[in-house]
This record gives C-alpha cells, sequence and structure tokens, in this order.
C-alpha cells in the first residue's frame, strides 16, 4: 500500500478508491499574460499534490491534509457553495463546487509541491482533486473543461483572480516537454525541453518572500490591462503589435502604456523562446528570458528586492539568463547556468541575500515532468 493510501486507511477506516495526482509548474517565459489571452511557456515540476479519494452513500464531505496532521474536516456537500468559510480546503471545495459533485465522498491529500514558493502548489491540489473526481463520478470533462473548471473554483469560490496557465500546465504537461499553450483557445503543443544534453541546468530558487501586495497588485495589473483592451476598442491584447500601441499611445495612461508594452513584447518573447529552442540556441533563450525579468520589474512593476538579487547573483554567477517566475511580489526565480556552475552559483545567490539580511533562498532543480493522472484504481 502506498504512502497515501495508508494514510487515508488510518484516517478514515476504509481503502480508498482511487488515487489521482497532479503537479506544480514554473513558467520558463509568458509572464502575466495568460489573462490577456497571450502564449505561455511553462512545464510541469517533479513535485506533485497526491489525492485519494472514496465514494460514500451519503452526502458528507471529509477532507484531511497529510501537512495538516491528518485533522478531518467535515461538510455537507450541500453546503458546499461559494461563500463557505474555510481555510485550505477551500481549494478542493471549490473544485467540487466547480465540477458539479452532488455526492458525499472522503479526500486525503499530501502535498508535495512547495508551499508559498509560487510553484502553484493551488492548481496542483486542485487539478489533484479534479482529475480523483472526473474519474470517481466518471464526469467525462476533457482537459480544457477541467482546466477551466479549476480556474473557475480558484476565481469564483477562493477568490483569487488568477489566469488559466497554472492550472493547464498541470494538467496537460508531457514529460521531457514545456507545454506552448495559447490561452485564448486553450490549444497545446509540446516544445521538448532538454537542457541536460547541452550541459545546462534549470535553476529554481525559492527566495522565501512573500509581500504582501500579492492579492491587490495582481489585480491592479489584472485591471490595467483591461481598461486598456477597452479604451484602445479591442478584444485582448494579443491583438496589438508594438507598433500599434505606439500609434496608440496617447489613449492610454502612462501605467496602462508601461503594462500593455510588457504584455506585447511578452507575447512576442514566448513565440521567439519557441524558435530558439527548436534551434537549441540556449544563448538566446537565455536572453529572453533576461528580458522577460526586465520587463516584468520595469515595465509591470511585479518584482522585490530578493528576486532582483537572485537574478542579478545568477547572472553574476554566469547563468546564461534569470528571471522571477509566477505571480511575482516574492516567490520564485529561475536561472539558466552550465550544469557544472550549480554549487557556484547556489553560494553565490546565498552569499547576496546574506549580505542584504534575506531570509536564506531555497534552490531545486526540476526536469519537465507529466501533467496531472491517475495513480491507481480499485
Ligand atoms: C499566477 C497566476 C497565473 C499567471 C501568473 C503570472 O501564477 O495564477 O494565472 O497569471 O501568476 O504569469
Amino acid at each position: 500500500m502506498s504512502r497515501i493510501e495508508e494514510k487515508f486507511l488510518e484516517t478514515f477506516g476504509e481503502e480508498p478508491d482511487l488515487v489521482a495526482a497532479a503537479p506544480g509548474r514554473v513558467n520558463l517565459i509568458g509572464e502575466h499574460i495568460d489573462y490577456s489571452d497571450g502564449f505561455v511557456l511553462p512545464f510541469a515540476i517533479k513535485d506533485r499534490t497526491l489525492v485519494a479519494a472514496r465514494k460514500r452513500s451519503d452526502s458528507t464531505v471529509r477532507i484531511a491534509s497529510a501537512q495538516r496532521r491528518n485533522k478531518v474536516v467535515t461538510v455537507d456537500i450541500n453546503q458546499v457553495k461559494p461563500g463557505l468559510k474555510g481555510e485550505w480546503e477551500r481549494y478542493a471545495l471549490g473544485v467540487l463546487w466547480s465540477l458539479g459533485v452532488k455526492d458525499g465522498v472522503d479526500l486525503m491529500i499530501d502535498g508535495h509541491v512547495p508551499l508559498g514558493a509560487g510553484l502553484s502548489s493551488s492548481a496542483a491540489l486542485e487539478c489533484s482533486v479534479a482529475t480523483a473526481m472526473n474519474h470517481l463520478f466518471d464526469l467525462g470533462f476533457n482537459l480544457e473543461e477541467l482546466a477551466r473548471l479549476t480556474q473557475k473554483a480558484e476565481n469564483q469560490y477562493v477568490g483569487v483572480p488568477c489566469g488559466i496557465m497554472d492550472q493547464s500546465v498541470s494538467l496537460m504537461a508531457t514529460q521531457g516537454s514545456a507545454l506552448l499553450l495559447d490561452c485564448r483557445d486553450l490549444s497545446t503543443k509540446n516544445i521538448p525541453f532538454d537542457v541536460a544534453s547541452s550541459g545546462l541546468e534549470l535553476l529554481i530558487i525559492d527566495t522565501q518572500a512573500h509581500h504582501a501586495l500579492t492579492d491587490g497588485g495582481y489585480a491592479e495589473r489584472r485591471a490595467s490591462c483591461e481598461s486598456a483592451v477597452a479604451k484602445l476598442g479591442i478584444t485582448s491584447l494579443r491583438e496589438l503589435t508594438i507598433e500599434k500601441l505606439q500609434e496608440s499611445s496617447a489613449l492610454l495612461t502612462e501605467t496602462e502604456f508601461i503594462r500593455v508594452r510588457h504584455a506585447v513584447t511578452e507575447m512576442k518573447r514566448v513565440l521567439d523562446c519557441v524558435d530558439a529552442l527548436s534551434a537549441s540556441d540556449f544563448e538566446k533563450v537565455g536572453q529572453l528570458i533576461n528580458q522577460s525579468h526586465a520587463s516584468l520589474r520595469d515595465d509591470y512593476t511585479v518584482s522585490c528586492p530578493e528576486l532582483d538579487t537572485a537574478v542579478d547573483a545568477a547572472l553574476a554567477a554566469g547563468a546564461l539568463g534569470s528571471r522571477m517566475v509566477g505571480g511575482g511580489f516574492g516567490g520564485s526565480a529561475i536561472a539558466l547556468i552550465q550544469a557544472s556552475k550549480t554549487t557556484e552559483t547556489i553560494k553565490a545567490i546565498e552569499k547576496a541575500f546574506s549580505q542584504k539580511g534575506f531570509k536564506a533562498p531555497r534552490f531545486f532543480t526540476s526536469l519537465p515532468s507529466q501533467g496531472a493522472e491517475l495513480l491507481s484504481r480499485r
């Protein structure tokens, strides 16, 4: 019996019907443009969240998590609606609600995606629960539908105005590839991402910084993009080119202009990065990653001193490229480095953090891994 099956048995007194899993993510490039219908290029990391589930014959939902000492939260499925108060379990309950689950169920969660590191532990939780429910109740949703429904759970039930990138990659990623996702129609293309055979490594640096700005700052960036779209009379920023933006600059406030400039240039960088990857031109990939960071720092203003320090120290230690990933204001950065320089780079970043009096960062590496899957079924 696996660890999660044992925990399920220990907590609920019976064996689960099935076990599903979904990973966290890092984003190679394409930041803060999923909600503007852009292209993004994330990949799934090896760390994932597991969920074991069992159908019940009544309307009770019981949820426990190995990370919360298996404490059981109990609620009637008929009460599961936006507005119901709760803690971490809202991410799981929101998915039951958005998928339209009407029956009772027991759920045991075991999460291995680092929490609060900007690696989408919340999407991993949502997508593991969605995958489990889709199989357990034969709901028949395809991956695009599951991505939209898990995003709906986070937007409407948990109340976080996120885009569609994290849930999509957690559900759709393929081992060995980054996922080129068109956020306009959720079409995808696997882009082989094999840095190891070129002697490189993608280092993930968790700055351990969490700035309070996160929620308001994210919503404020989205709002600037939406007001610009309205003023320009277009459907989304995807329709703009940098030339058209320059011509229409008088219609926008200065803040809207720089936010939109980030979005338009970032969309192009994603496609350029796909070309560079297919040519194994990692110098170019590094340059694009650096430009992305500068744009997020200067035009989108979602970086923070810890992220900038990580990026600057990685570059000073010889990284080909480095940038913040995810929503920003803390969380993680990535650095594309020579594999032989991993220890040296880590030391350089640690030194820079300690000199500035920041909390020590954490480091991870991960190859592109598989998206959500059913692991076992009785
Ligand atoms: C967070 C959101 C995503 C995306 C990124 C920024 O991770 O959940 O939808 O907007 O920020 O690219």
